[in-house]
């Protein structure tokens, strides 16, 4: 539990190191090397610990020094049901080892999933494709095992939907699987082409062409790769808009313009302001509140390049203190809004719709699903005792408690925010933040 006395703007600077979303995928990535990794940017996050451990029980050694991981995956070898239990409901990595281990050792085990609970997040795509390189899929009580009785081969496959996870299990499968694989329908955000950047390095061979599709010569052999993580974009964002919900000014180091235009986009329409600075060192992004009144807005979120799921949270808060009526229409997960109903309880004026509001029509709007949100501001907030439900939704809820006046508790803090945000009590406290944890006897 987080103490939050609300009511004073983020004023300084904060660091964000690689993406989350990348790193792990990179950390997957190097079992499929005969030579060492090095990859570099490494935050201090729970989601690489558990990464970590995933990699080590299938005998890859993993050393972290100062924010630069060692990985050598030349003695990989097959882990017991049990130990890779001891990961069950972590995280949603395991379902990405599939393909790797089913070229090192001919057959993988995974055990159930973790993650956000912001959805079904089915593993549909993933189970289909992998059957389609070969792969012989069995589930029993303890989790999933594969195998690949006549080896991996190249497939010509096309996306429902162009998923951030299927996408990358093609990519770790068919890196290595015999022939040529085409993908269509694929998800192309900057960590997935970071994640090629990586493969590339490796040996791999990897086309991205036009609409969405992705072709993958199989090679023999990988070798380690050296790699320094894309920043975290997610992150930035979500320090941009705690500057923007509290008053104050951040300068988010690290933080890539490219890879957040369309934030940026939305961040000026809202009324908030920014300046870039990118110097390749120690460049970055400064966003702050002009002290003028902030706009109300009819967003959606997308796919690449469309407004990211994960800045939908971080920036409905902000849209709690724009003046009207803002729109936010969640297209990508059935269920993110369930975090609104503690925004509500502080004061913040939000409704949630099963409707398609303001856009295009999406694949939950016949479905009953409450998946479009209508923001009323400005609002005053005010402090409340605070349930975090998961990682983005966690971290606005903070944001919300900063901006609020009076005294909050959040709680769940180290459950879910330390999966995904590096030392942020230090950053918090850096910016000004009036954050204590409880005193205990
Ligand atoms: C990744 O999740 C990220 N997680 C998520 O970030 C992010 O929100 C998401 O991509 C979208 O950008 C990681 O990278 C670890 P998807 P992923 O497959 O890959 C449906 C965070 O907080 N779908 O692109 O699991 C799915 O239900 C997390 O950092 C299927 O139907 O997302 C969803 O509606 C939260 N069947 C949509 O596709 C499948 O087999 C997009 O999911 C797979 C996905």
């Amino acid at each position: 539990m987080l103490i939050i006395h609300g009511g004073t703007p983020l004023e300084g600077e904060v660091q964000v190191r690689g993406a989350k979303n990348l790193v792990s995928k990179a950390m997957v990535a190097a079992l499929l090397g005969t030579s060492p990794s090095v990859l570099r940017s490494v935050p201090a996050i729970r989601d690489v610990e558990v990464v970590t451990g995933l990699l080590r029980v299938h005998g890859v050694d993993v050393e972290l020094d100062g924010d630069t991981l060692y990985m050598d995956p030349t003695s990989v070898e097959s882990a017991g049901v049990e130990e890779i239990n001891v990961h069950a409901g972590t995280s949603r990595i395991p379902i990405l080892l599939c393909g790797p281990l089913l070229h090192r050792l001919g057959r993988a085990f995974i055990p159930d999933l973790g993650g956000c609970n912001i959805g079904g997040r089915p593993i549909d795509f993933h189970l289909d494709a992998l059957r389609e390189f070969g792969a012989v899929v069995e589930k029993d009580a303890a989790g999933t095992h594969l195998s690949a009785p006549n080896g991996l081969h190249g497939i010509r496959y096309e996306l429902e939907y162009p998923s951030v996870g299927a996408t990358e299990q093609v990519l770790l499968t068919a890196v290595m699987a015999k022939g040529t694989t085409e993908l269509r329908n694929a998800a192309i955000e900057p960590e997935i082409i970071d994640l090629i950047c990586v493969l590339q390095k490796m040996g791999a061979i990897i086309k991205v062409h036009t609409n969405r599709v992705i072709e993958i010569v199989g090679v023999d052999e990988l070798k380690g790769y050296r790699h320094r993580a894309l920043p975290d974009r997610i992150e930035a964002a979500s320090w941009a808009s705690a500057a923007l919900a509290t008053e104050g000014s951040v300068f988010v180091r690290g933080a890539l313009q490219a890879d957040m235009m369309t934030f940026l986009n939305v961040f000026r329409s809202i009324g908030g302001a920014y300046e870039v600075d990118d110097d390749p060192v120690d460049g970055g992004i400064r966003f702050w509140h002009p002290g003028t009144p902030l706009k109300p807005v009819a967003l959606e979120t997308d796919v690449h390049p469309g407004l990211m799921t994960d800045w939908q949270q971080p920036i409905v808060v902000a849209l709690t203190q724009a003046d009207g009526l803002s729109i936010m229409h969640e297209t990508v997960y059935e269920n993110r809004f369930g975090y609104t109903s503690e925004l509500r309880r502080m004061g913040a004026n939000i409704e949630l719709y099963s409707d398609c509001l303001g856009g295009t029509p999406c694949r939950w709007g016949r479905r009953n699903f409450l998946h479009s949100a209508v923001i009323a501001g400005p609002s005053k907030l005010h402090a409340a005792d605070l349930q975090i439900p998961d990682l983005r939704a966690g971290f606005s809820h903070l944001i919300a408690a900063m901006a609020a006046e009076g005294t909050s508790r959040v709680y769940g803090v180290d459950r879910y925010i330390t999966r995904g945000y590096e030392n942020f009590e230090e950053k918090l406290l850096g910016l000004g933040a009036k954050i204590e944890r409880p005193v205990t006897k």
